[in-house]
């Protein structure tokens, strides 16, 4: 059955700002209340300050208002199909580490919950606030 959470994330790649890595990367973020939030890959001359398509997709969820997500859909055309980077698994826990992640290229998925990926991670009740 078509899933439109992966077109999402398959059209969003269409954008991708990807001239150094030539590797683009689409993300659809589905939240509870059904609404979903597409990002792409935005890199930049300076390397370093690339955003991936996950945290774009987290950006674009968290200025509308949305707060807690039930999956993401990552796409691109690797094989297999690419897991978040570290940190958009340190960025995606921020909202709860039940999160389904769900990584396609063309002809494959792979799927995983985010706490398998990202266990014991760095989170504010960690913070020494006194
Ligand atoms: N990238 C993503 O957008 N998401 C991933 O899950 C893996 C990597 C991007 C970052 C960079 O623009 C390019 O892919 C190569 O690493």
């Amino acid at each position: 059955m078509a899933d439109p959470l992966f077109d999402a994330a398959w059209k969003a790649r269409e954008q991708a700002w990807c001239p150094y890595s030539r590797f683009a990367v689409g993300a659809a973020l589905e939240a509870d209340d059904g609404r979903w939030f597409a990002g792409c890959n935005v890199e930049n001359a300076s390397y370093g300050l690339t955003v991936c398509a996950e945290r774009a997709a987290v950006s674009a969820a968290i200025s509308a208002g949305a707060r807690r997500f039930r999956r993401i859909v990552v796409v691109a055309e690797s094989d297999p199909p690419v897991p978040p980077c570290g940190a958009c698994r340190q960025v995606l826990v921020e909202f709860g580490p039940d999160l389904l992640i769900e990584s396609a290229n063309r002809t494959a998925r792979r799927s995983w919950h985010l706490r398998d990926l990202l266990p014991d991670p760095f989170k504010s009740s960690k913070l020494a606030h006194d």
